[in-house]
């Protein structure tokens, strides 16, 4: 029974409508004389309360209200990569098409051409058995990305009982047929899934790998697991929006999603024009050839940014069942928030911290738990994974407010931005005394593997004397720097290199802005070395004035600037060089 009634009350993007005793949670509906479309979020009797994705001016009560049978969903297939999508994936391009420069309502359009021809080449025959997530076939959606044809999860086990030859075929075309119980079942190049359910997998993995981002303060000291979950929160203008971008652009994944929840129209317009512009830095191709955007401009209803999160999500699974890894990346979580709230509150519910509704942490949950390194359902075997990271804003900086509070439940990796260390213009301006990762322990054999089995003792050394460093400071502050004995004014100076040095990436230095894990190692190793340096020297003699003169100091900061990922054999020259420098100033041979 399809639900049929009628407006009783609007409030913005909030409707009423009863005689809905037949609508289901969460079904799509269309609303009023515009069909506008809305999804139903509550359901009291036959009294259904909506959420409308479109402007709801002028609509009134008595106009129709129809279910449409089905959840709120996205269609998959090929045609997504590249395309800049509303919250509930209609295309923006083809909205502005269709109805000038401010988007029109009730305008249909498709997620994705379906008219448009992709050559398929099937990697099943007829006979097979077939199961929901297989691999029917592939096409080539970009020149970087080769697209599995997938079974949709929910398809029962069957047969194959034909499917088209190697050719070109547009996504209506019937490319094969499945036969369950002796019921025959068409497929085609897409399929549809609800958002807000997540895609089911075959097994999940321990995060063992990590997300190699390129960024030194996150590989080398908060790292993030793909298939993790991280959280940055930050004051404004402190740099959310300028690392997401690194992470989207270096991270060694294949898909990115970046959901842009935006309420200042300049910040969205930042990203809808900055991105179609950026460079996959490995293949030279634009980035869009592998990136989905999904945007909320300020002149878009909050309910479709309420369900971005949930679109976004659920396309970055779609590609960890093809076998790839995926980053989404939401900017910013905040603001996706505020959509939750202000529903909320037209629908007058009780609400609980700050205004925000009492559901506000299970639906943080919710999202984050939909990150993970699975094995994706069906055959062949393929890994895939997505990782979630989102921007925080809480207003003023002050973490402890709700949605940056929920966030630290959810999430394993927390980059902590500092507005005193942006101001400073220390970028990216990550405080590493609040930051943390809890995937340091599962990663270390990756890196001992990939990299050097030194990395978490150099890395933990690094942070050791970071973390003195930052006991030092309150006595120097109260005393004076001169109150402290040469080893600790020795760890000042190796702090203030690793910070220079290390902890500071500029995004905008064609050098600096991407750091290999080999690169990264090597500088690290360096720091520590001059520690131990510094240490023997000054017990045999050298004094702190000795080693604050060494040249070598300034090679080792400048070298994330001056040694380029392809030059790293600089770096052993450098540490040939300290080594050489130490020995001079202790005036006697040192046995390392
Ligand atoms: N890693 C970096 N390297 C160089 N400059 C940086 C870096 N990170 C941030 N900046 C500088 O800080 C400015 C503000 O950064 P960004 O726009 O990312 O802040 P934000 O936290 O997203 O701000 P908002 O709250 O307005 O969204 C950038 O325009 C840039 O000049
Ligand atoms: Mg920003």
């Amino acid at each position: 029974m399809v639900a049929k009634g009628k407006i009783v009350w609007v409030s913005g993007p909030a409707v009423k409508a009863d005689g809905m005793s037949d609508a289901k949670m969460y079904e799509t509906v269309s609303v009023g004389n515009l069909n506008l479309i809305g999804e139903v979020i509550r359901l009291t009797g036959d009294v259904a309360f909506i959420q409308v994705y479109e402007s709801t001016s002028g609509l009134k009560p008595g106009e129709p209200v129809v279910g449409t049978g089905n959840p709120l969903s996205v269609l998959l297939g090929p045609g997504i990569i590249g395309q800049i999508y509303d919250g509930i994936q209609r295309p923006l391009n083809e909205l502005s098409k269709k109805s000038g420069a401010f988007i029109g309502r009730g305008v249909i359009t498709t997620p994705v051409d379906m008219t448009k021809k992709y050559k398929f080449t099937p990697t099943v025959k007829v006979g097979d058995k077939i199961q929901g997530g297989d691999v029917l076939g592939t096409v080539d959606e970009t020149q970087l990305i080769k697209h599995s044809i997938l079974v949709p999860p929910d398809h029962p086990d069957s047969k194959l009982i034909s499917i088209v030859n190697e050719g070109e075929y547009d996504l209506e075309t019937e490319i094969a047929v499945t036969e369950s119980d002796g019921k025959k079942i068409p497929l085609k190049m897409y399929h549809r899934w609800p958002v807000r359910k997540s895609r089911p997998y075959k097994q999940r993995f321990d995060p063992t790998v990590p997300l190699i981002t390129g960024q030194r303060v996150i590989d080398t000291f908060f790292p993030i697991a793909k298939g993790g979950t991280g959280s940055i929160p930050g004051a404004f203008g402190t740099g959310k929006t300028v690392t997401l971008h690194q992470i989207a652009k270096w991270a060694d994944s294949q898909v990115v999603v970046y959901i842009g929840c935006g309420e200042r129209g300049n910040e969205m317009t930042e990203v809808l024009v900055e991105f179609p512009h950026l460079k996959d830095p490995n293949t030279g191709r634009p980035l869009m050839e592998r990136t989905v955007l999904v945007a909320n401009t300020s002149n878009m209803p909050v309910a479709a940014r309420e369900a971005s999160i949930y679109t976004g999500v659920t396309i970055a699974e779609y590609y960890r069942d093809m076998g790839k890894h995926v980053v989404l990346v939401a900017d910013s979580t905040s603001r996706w928030a505020e959509a939750l709230r202000e529903m909320s509150g037209r629908l007058e519910e009780m609400p609980a911290e700050e205004g925000y509704p009492s559901y506000l942490a299970s639906r943080l949950a919710e999202f984050y738990e939909r990150a993970g390194r699975v094995s994706a359902l069906g055959s062949p075997e393929r890994e895939g994974s997505v990782t979630l990271v989102g921007a925080v804003s809480p207003s003023g900086g002050d973490f402890t407010e709700p949605v940056t509070t929920h966030t630290i439940r959810f999430i394993k990796t927390f980059w902590a931005l500092d507005a005193r260390l942006a101001y400073s213009r220390h970028y990216p301006s990550i405080n590493w005394m609040n930051s943390y990762s809890g995937y340091l322990s599962d990663i270390a054999k990756w890196w001992s593997a990939n990299v050097s089995d030194e990395w978490l003792h150099l890395r933990n050394e690094a942070y050791s004397i970071l973390q003195r460093e930052d006991t030092l400071k309150e006595i120097v502050r109260l005393l004076g720097p001169e109150a402290l004995p040469d080893e600790e004014k020795l760890i000042l100076e190796v702090a203030r290199m690793i910070k220079i040095g290390i902890l500071q990436q500029n995004s905008f230095d064609n050098v600096d802005t991407y750091c290999s894990p080999k690169k990264q190692l090597k500088l690290l190793k360096l720091m520590v070395n001059f520690y131990k340096g510094g240490q023997r020297a000054l017990k045999e003699g050298a004094t702190l004035p000795d080693i604050r003169a060494m040249s070598v100091i300034g090679n080792m900061l400048k070298a994330r600037m001056e040694v380029p990922d392809d030059q790293i054999a600089k770096l052993d020259q450098i540490d040939s060089l300290m080594d050489e420098q130490f020995k001079n100033i202790m005036g006697v041979k040192v046995t390392t």
